[in-house]
């Protein structure tokens, strides 16, 4: 089993490029389904994630040409089929995108669906269902394949009760090219809805209001290929900046859109630490234990949840006491567990992380209980004095392109080594 060794207590430096956002390219990539000809996508991420969504639509017929190992030129229009049975969904949750892209195009989709995942016990996608519906869709659960169609999908009015980043990509992607106009309220604001947006618009869709509340897509007959970029990751910056936070250092992170970061650079300074923004790099500097701060994980333009892991193992090191309360997931604390065996003083009650400040962690082994909170165990090893070995690192490789590489050019004592003796587990389906 491959594992991360880290020997810790080393203070960063040195300046990282930032890859194309995660999140953003599982959408993008499945939308080229609804494309007349060749799409070509720059600044994609070469993680797992990616792969897999790759690896599906060339196994539904598509021709994907590798023009280097982050810009493919996509060729749909050879697509024969709906139906995707699960031997090839059961690798990457995001393909669930794959049933707004189907459905867009034939008005007919049938996606076994990749079940649970690590944290939010099984990840519902209700409104996903009731978006479809909206759109003249009818929805039947065949064995865990989720078919859905319709004579032709006609535009609606959808309200999503709560925020769904994964409810307003589907429905985007199903409603482009439906009859008439489709609204989304309570749509979710994240970069990737907004990069997704444009990437659509440069299809030929017509869709307006993406990055507000209310998203209006006015249905087209066709979509054209386009050549597009990935906007750069917002969760793999954040990530690096709360490491430098809490390992102390002076970091440079290139290739970012600080308005994306916004949220993070108001909690970091909050605690003390420096955050220079130039147009598109930020600078971190951090040389003291820094102070304590309260966050609350809420949808876009709120602190991400996708940095909550990360911010509580900074937290962790801070003097005072913090709160870190999630407001987008109900169970996304396993990973604490990990953090108290390193000697962090934390108390989980509800929804909420109490946090008391420790000046130091010790080395322990650790496992990446999914891949935002591996990219915490991350920050916790390179804080911890001694060894830090952790597992299960194909969770933290779905999201973090060159991770190792990257770290290393911050200084970071860090490397991947297998452990033969040690058998590696079956990867299934895994938050995403
Ligand atoms: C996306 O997941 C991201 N994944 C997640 O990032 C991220 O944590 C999440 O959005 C929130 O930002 C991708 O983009 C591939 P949601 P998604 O629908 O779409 C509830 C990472 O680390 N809900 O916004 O699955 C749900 O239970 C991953 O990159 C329903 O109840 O999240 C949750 O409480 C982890 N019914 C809340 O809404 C539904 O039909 C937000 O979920 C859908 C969601």
């Amino acid at each position: 089993m491959e594992k991360f060794v880290i020997n810790g207590g080393k203070k960063l430096h040195g300046e990282i490029d930032i890859s194309g956002a995660k999140n953003a390219a599982v959408a993008i990539i499945p939308a080229t389904i609804l494309a007349q000809d060749i799409c070509r996508i720059e600044n994609i991420p070469d993680i797992r994630d990616v792969q897999v969504m790759v690896k599906i639509l060339i196994e539904m017929g598509a021709t994907v040409r590798y023009i280097n190992a982050n810009t493919l030129e996509i060729d749909t229009r050879y697509i024969s089929s709906y139906v995707i049975p699960y031997e090839m969904t059961k690798y990457s949750r995001s393909s669930y995108y794959l049933l707004g892209a189907l459905l867009g195009r034939y008005s007919h989709a049938k996606v076994a669906m990749p079940g649970g995942c690590n944290f939010g016990g099984v990840r519902p996608i209700d409104f996903h269902l009731k978006g479809f519906a909206k759109l003249g869709a009818s929805i039947t659960n065949d064995n865990g394949m989720i078919d859905a169609q319709a004579e032709s999908l006609t535009g609606g009015v959808i309200y999503f009760d709560k925020v769904s980043v994964g409810a307003t990509v589907n429905v985007m992607l199903a409603a482009v090219k439906a009859r008439g106009l489709t609204v989304i309220e309570n749509a979710a604001k994240e970069p990737h809805i907004v990069d997704l947006a444009n990437f659509l618009n440069l299809m030929g869709a017509n869709v307006t209001g993406a990055g507000t509340d209310v998203i209006k897509i006015k249905g087209v007959k066709e979509l054209h290929g386009c050549s597009y970029s990935i906007i750069p990751d917002q969760i793999e910056a954040g990530t690096y900046m709360v490491a430098a936070a809490a390992a102390k250092g002076d970091i440079l992170i290139k290739n970012v859109i600080p308005k994306h970061l916004e949220s993070i650079t108001a909690k970091l300074r909050e605690c003390g630490v420096t955050v220079i923004e130039n147009d598109d790099s930020v600078k971190i500097i951090s040389d003291r234990r820094c102070g304590n701060c309260k966050v609350t994980a809420m949808p876009h333009p709120g602190f991400p949840t996708d940095m909550q892991p990360q911010m509580t193992t900074f937290l962790a090191l801070s003097e005072g006491t913090s709160i870190v309360t999630d407001g987008v997931w109900d169970n996304r604390f396993r990973y604490v567990d990990q953090l108290i065996r390193m000697g962090a003083a934390i108390q989980i009650e509800g929804k909420a992380a109490i946090i008391t400040g420790v000046p130091k962690l010790h080395a322990a082994p650790i496992r990446a209980d999914d891949l935002r909170a591996g990219a915490a165990m991350l920050i916790a090893g390179m804080c911890a004095d001694g060894k830090t070995v952790i597992e299960d690192i194909y969770h933290i490789e779905r999201g973090y392109e060159r991770v190792v590489e990257k770290l290393q050019g911050l200084g970071v004592d860090i490397e991947k080594v297998n452990f033969p003796d040690e058998e590696p587990k079956v990867v299934t389906n895994s938050a995403s």
